[in-house]
């Protein structure tokens, strides 16, 4: 199933097969990074990038911003290099999060963590590389779509990483660490930061290329706030319930190092039917797009089930 145009959009929710649409997905991000950072000198650095950018994952980012693209009436083409950026940017996140000095990781995406391979000093220059390269690629190979719509993805991909976004909510998440005292709004603010900021700019970013309205932007801008806190939600809530083996990465670590979480304040349960919740209102929000929003409804449904 290649889904490239409007045209393609499934006619009903109970026709469309996201597995294989993930799937599909996923092997056209895999070709199209691997394609983006060939290996050149000095090697080391390209193999660091390399190492971790091509580990598996999800891909869950660049997927949302092709899915989004496509919504508003562009294409997978128009998106990918931005796609790809997202998924470079998150890739860094997650070697700098796994360093001794955050959250001492050492295994991530079924494989060592990026430090234990390379050294930390390697692992935080990979993350450097893998920053930078993401703004270079949307320059550089962004193809068919006018150059406002392009800037405008830029600026919102640097905002939502910044320490307006993720940076900021890595900041709190790290000064929360082993306290008891943490509120509601300070968790709700780590989460919103730290991982709901980039999901949305996946969304937003996919929709600004395509040529979304302003309306339909704050359509979908809600929707991925919704799915960004519900995807930490059980991303906490799989921390406790599944295995290493299960996650690809290490498992009950949040207890471990006093984590401000979700099931540590609300529990288990709570914390799951407050994800359930956010995914109901997430796709509210997609009413007004009709059937080419099915991909996108399928993809917050996923973000409640998922099992890594
Ligand atoms: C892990 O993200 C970091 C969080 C924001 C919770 P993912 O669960 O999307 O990790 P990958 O990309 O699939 O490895
Ligand atoms: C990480 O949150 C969010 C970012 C990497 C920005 P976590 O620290 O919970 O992510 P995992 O569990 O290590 O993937
Ligand atoms: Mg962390
Ligand atoms: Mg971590
Ligand atoms: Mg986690």
């Amino acid at each position: 199933m290649v889904l490239t145009n409007q045209t393609d959009f499934p006619q009903k929710e109970s026709e469309f097969d996201l597995k294989a649409y993930l799937a599909q997905r996923k092997a056209l991000v895999e070709t199209a990074l691997d394609d983006y950072l060939p290996v050149k000198a000095p090697e080391t650095i390209y193999e660091a990038m390399r190492y971790s950018l091509l580990a598996g994952g999800k891909r869950l980012r660049p997927i949302l911003c092709l899915a989004s693209c496509e919504l508003i009436g562009g294409t997978v083409e128009m998106a990918m290099p931005t796609a790809c950026a997202l998924e470079m940017v998150h890739t860094m996140s997650l070697i700098h999060d796994d360093l001794p000095a955050m959250d001492n990781d050492d295994y991530r995406r079924g494989k060592l963590t990026n430090h234990k391979v390379y050294g930390e000093d390697i692992a935080i220059l990979a993350g450097d590389g893998l920053l930078v390269y993401a703004f270079e690629a949307i320059a550089t190979y962004t193809e068919n779509v006018p150059a406002p719509r392009v800037l405008a993805a830029i600026a919102r991909l640097a905002r939502a990483f910044g320490a307006e976004g993720v940076v900021g909510g890595q900041v709190v998440d790290l000064q929360s660490e082993g306290r008891s005292d943490i509120s509601e709004e300070t968790l709700h603010f780590i989460h919103t930061h730290k991982t709901g900021a980039l999901l949305e700019a996946c969304v937003v970013c996919g929709a600004m290329l395509g040529g979304a309205t302003e309306a339909q932007l704050q359509h979908l801008s809600r929707y991925a706030q919704n799915i960004g806190l519900a995807f930490q939600i059980i991303d906490d809530i799989l921390d406790i319930t599944k295995t290493q083996e299960e996650l690809g990465k290490t498992a009950g670590k949040d207890l471990q190092a006093q984590k401000a979480t979700y099931p540590s304040i609300w529990g288990l349960e709570e914390s799951y039917h407050q994800a359930q919740q956010l995914v109901r209102d997430a796709k509210a929000e997609l009413a007004e797009f009709g059937t080419p929003a099915i991909p996108l409804i399928a993809i917050a449904d996923f973000i409640t089930t998922r099992s890594n």
